[in-house]
């Protein structure tokens, strides 16, 4: 069920080891990338159909297109390592057993687009992955892969850490870049895209850790190949984080299109102590809950599986205080910039407290139903357009349990 690509040298190479990398085959795509043309490496990307790892699945060939058609010549390649989705921890695995993967992707990203500097977004609390990956760097430039006249090819490329204070927010792709710019992490309307206007308003492809660390893979396999793995929406592997009440926790490699029910079942070995599955959320805090019975979804980008987190939570949790606890997450993290999230997740706080408590009216739950849909179409960025998705999922899957704590409200009330 596994296939393991970006995790086959998982232990077994020293990830503070640019030898070892080396040895088991590391480099060898760029070395063959700065004899292509840059249209050539483009075209391969394009072939395999790679698409974004860290949630939106927007294909990466478009974004290596748009750098190279900009006019502006400062361009940025920027790797979004924040991983601040609950339930998500395969970026870290990534970067913690095999780091230079991505490092090569940023720089065959670098000599494609002809960008002269990266930056890495590390979130704070990722104190080993930012160690490992500063040591990791230290090495490539040691070796001549970061640098002046990298491998002889003429071309300059040189990345450094960023790491972030905690927000969630920052693993949005323009607060991310706000955050670099040194300005407090908030979100800008788009268009213009960072393709156009990234780090100081420079054109930047900013990619999850995961699509860069596919690039060299594609390169030496050829586009075609990589085409052949996953479904036809969905091309190559995904990483999972499986967690939650699972007998197996840990991050898998799946080609795309193994269902979920088989990766809780097999990987996962199922719920943990013998206990009944309750329900499973997809893709992290922000991502749909599900039945059991609608889980037997292929793990695919149609299937809303963001970043890759599955979440297995047993028959001992309540729905609404899943949900509570999730909006007081968003709450907490919203930025604060625009209306629909700051003020709409306050007040879902507020009413969920009211449902946990027993004293929400159905009037109560038609008012968070209209706050989740404004949220949803009117957010500025994808923190408030996907902070009601749980609520919006769970009242589809679990709405009868949801309505029965009104019920007993309203017969309270009238009595
Ligand atoms: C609130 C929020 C948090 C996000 N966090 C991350 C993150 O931690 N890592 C990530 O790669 N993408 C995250 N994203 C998605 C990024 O905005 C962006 O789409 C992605 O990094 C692009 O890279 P990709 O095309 O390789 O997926 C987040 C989006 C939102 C709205
Ligand atoms: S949606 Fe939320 S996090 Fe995003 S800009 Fe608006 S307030 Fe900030």
């Amino acid at each position: 069920m596994e296939k393991r690509i970006l995790t086959a040298r998982f232990g077994k190479i020293d990830p503070l080891s640019i030898d070892d990398y080396i040895k088991n085959g590391g480099y060898e795509a760029l070395e063959a990338a700065v004899k292509m043309e840059s249209d050539t490496i483009i075209d391969e990307i394009e072939t395999a159909k790679l698409r974004g790892r860290g949630g939106a699945a927007f294909p990466t060939f478009i974004k290596l297109k748009a750098l190279v058609g900009e006019k502006e010549k400062t361009r940025y390649i920027v790797c979004n390592a924040d991983e601040g989705e609950p339930g998500n921890f395969k970026d870290r695995h990534l970067m913690e057993n095999d780091p230079h993967q991505m490092i090569e992707g940023m720089i065959i990203s670098a000599y494609t687009t002809k960008a002269k500097k990266g930056y890495i977004y590390i979130r704070g609390e990722y104190d080993h992955s930012i160690a490992v990956v500063r040591e990791a760097l230290a090495q490539a430039r040691e070796k001549g892969y970061l640098g002046k006249n990298i491998l002889g090819a003429g071309f300059d490329f040189d990345i450094e850490i960023r790491s972030g204070a905690g927000a969630y927010v920052c693993g949005e792709e323009f607060a991310l870049i706000e955050s670099i710019e040194g300005k407090s992490g908030r979100s800008r309307p788009k268009p213009p895209f960072p393709t156009t206007a990234g780090v100081f308003m420079k054109p930047t492809m900013l990619n999850n850790v995961e699509t860069f660390a596919n690039i060299p893979h594609i390169l030496e396999m050829g586009g075609k190949a990589y085409a052949k793995i996953g479904t036809e929406s969905s091309k190559g592997t995904k990483l999972i984080s499986l967690s939650g009440n699972i007998a197996n926790r840990g991050v898998f490699e799946v080609p795309f299109g193994v269902s979920v029910k088989d990766a809780i079942a097999k990987l996962g070995r199922g719920v943990a102590d013998g206990r009944k599955l309750k329900m499973v959320q997809l893709s992290g805090a922000s991502g749909p809950i599900l039945p059991p019975e609608k889980i037997d979804v292929p793990i695919d980008f149609d299937h809303d599986i963001g970043a890759g987190a599955i979440i297995v939570m047993d028959e001992r949790t309540d729905v609404v205080d899943i949900l509570l606890r999730h909006a007081e997450f968003f709450e907490h993290e919203s930025c604060g910039k625009c209306t629909p999230c700051r003020e709409g997740n306050l007040h879902l706080v507020r009413l969920l407290r009211k449902v946990q408590a027993g004293s929400a009216t159905a009037d109560d739950l038609r008012v968070m139903e209209n706050l989740a849909d404004v949220m949803i179409n009117v957010s500025l960025c994808g923190l408030g357009q996907s902070a009601p998705i749980p609520l919006a999922t769970a009242l589809d899957g679990f709405g009868d349990q949801i309505r029965d704590r009104l019920a007993q409200t309203e017969t309270k009330e009238n009595a």
